[in-house]
């Protein structure tokens, strides 16, 4: 080849390159909630609900936060207020504002916090490649009791990494799964925070709870969601694999586990729809992945905790129906009202509501509760829906971390003295050991 057709091939790699790699870097257009408003509106009958709740079929415009049956929580766009206020008028509804401009908030979110360059701490949210980090710090320096693990790989290729940390052999296992759901970023904040305290406090009823417990903590599941609500849209609920039948990204992890799936309007089939269940129970990788391990490793599993924001709420099986409650409703019940209490004993005075899923909110089917309780034979599974109670919804300030991680340690502690007073901490270790 001569020499000067070499350099022209090159030069033309080199720009080819250099275009993708400029693309690559250009900084990514970040979706804007520039007056977009969130309001409260109480129900009086199912009429005004479903008449408030059609508006969200208009996704550009409308986006649900919370609905209870009595209440719901509802995002809408600066465009879209008249058409709002009509309908409000129409069903005869009052609307009460709690957020004026969704685009502040998200830009005050980490306002408290130290500067970026500051050491991993709970003053700030912090994204996925800093969350790795500490992983690996944490693992570091506590090689005796922790062991990281790799639960798979989601849908763009990322690792979804958990930690274990077990003090001795024979403990009953807790598995904590965290941010399933990529907007809800106080739960990865708490997890994070927990795992901290699990491994460093020196108060002695957190050493006796670290020690006679083996924990599973996986802080992200959804990554690629997670990622995605850092660098581009805040609001991401969803995890981010591309539907075959529309334009629509993303499923609905916690309607994705293969338990009841699409049961009793529990989850959306259309794709463009936040609780969109997916083409087929555990068609997204990251819940396929969460199930092989628990699988695995059920007989090690007595508590199943889904940590999710917001409501303030323990949400126990069953979340297909709300006409059927578990064998073990009565102790699931006094299990969560030990949890509610010690939280509510701390100095905020938190109140956290509890009762099954479909019971106290709505059916929803195919979640991570239900999955580990009827398939798992894990009897002890809650998810819970962390602070506020719409104040600042899913854009809950970084001071509020603290205070939120601690009211899940006293309240997990309860949680599980409570489990075990029950019966429900025996070890379900099997003949062989494993
Ligand atoms: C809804 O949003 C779209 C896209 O932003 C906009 O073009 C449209 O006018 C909005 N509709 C209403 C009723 O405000
Ligand atoms: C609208 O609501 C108000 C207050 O709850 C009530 O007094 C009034 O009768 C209602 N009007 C209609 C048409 O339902
Ligand atoms: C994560 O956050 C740190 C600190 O703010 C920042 O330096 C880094 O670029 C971020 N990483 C990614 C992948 O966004
Ligand atoms: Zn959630």
């Amino acid at each position: 080849m001569k020499p000067y057709i070499l350099l022209a091939i090159i030069i033309i790699i080199s720009l080819a390159n250099g275009a993708s790699v400029f693309k690559k870097r250009e900084p990514k257009k970040k979706v804007r909630y520039d007056n977009y408003r969130v309001f409260k509106i109480k129900y009086k009958s199912p009429m005004q609900r479903q008449s408030l709740l059609d508006l969200t079929k208009l996704k550009q415009n409308f986006s649900l936060w919370h609905d209870d049956g009595s209440e719901c929580n509802l995002m809408v766009a600066p465009s879209a207020l008249p058409l709002f206020e009509e309908r409000l008028r129409l069903v005869n509804a009052t609307a009460e504002m709690f957020i004026a401009n969704v685009q502040d908030l998200i830009d005050q979110e980490n306002e408290a916090g130290t500067r970026a360059d500051a050491t991993f701490g709970w003053t700030r949210y912090h994204n996925l490649t800093e969350i790795d980090a500490w992983l690996d710090t944490i693992l570091a320096n506590h090689p005796e009791v922790t062991m990281g693990f790799v639960l798979g790989q989601s849908y763009e290729g990322r690792d979804i990494r958990g930690l274990r940390i077990s003090y001795k052999w024979g403990n009953p296992g807790v598995f904590i799964e965290s941010n399933i759901h990529a907007r809800e970023w106080i739960t990865s904040a708490t997890a994070t925070w927990l795992i901290n305290e699990l491994l460093t406090s020196k108060d002695e009823s957190v050493r006796e709870l670290a020690e006679s417990h083996d924990w599973y903590i996986i802080p992200v599941l959804n990554v690629d969601g997670f990622v995605y609500t850092h660098e581009t849209d805040r609001l991401w609920r969803k995890t981010r694999q591309p539907s075959l039948i529309s334009d629509c990204i993303g499923v609905d992890a916690n309607r994705n586990f293969d338990s009841h799936w699409m049961e009793n309007g529990g989850a959306s089939s259309d794709p463009c729809d936040e609780t969109y269940a997916g083409p087929y129970p555990l068609s997204e990788p990251e819940i396929k992945a969460m199930s092989d391990f628990i699988s695995i490793l059920k007989h090690k599993m007595n508590v199943m905790l889904a940590f999710h924001s917001y409501s303030q709420l323990l949400l126990s099986p069953y979340g297909h129906t709300a006409e059927e409650f578990p064998d073990n409703y009565n102790d699931l019940m006094l299990v969560a009202k030990a949890y509610s209490d010690a939280v509510n004993g701390l100095p905020y005075g938190t109140i956290y509501k509890y009762g099954s899923s479909a019971g106290i909110l709505y059916p929803a089917s195919g979640a991570t509760n239900d999955w580990a309780y009827n398939e798992q034979d894990i009897k002890i599974s809650y998810t819970i829906e962390f602070r506020d109670t719409g104040n600042f919804g899913f854009v809950l300030p970084a001071a509020f971390i603290k205070p939120n991680a601690e009211e899940t340690l006293i309240g997990i502690m309860a949680l599980l003295a409570e489990s075990k007073r029950l019966g429900y901490l025996e070890p379900k270790y099997t003949f062989d050991g494993i």
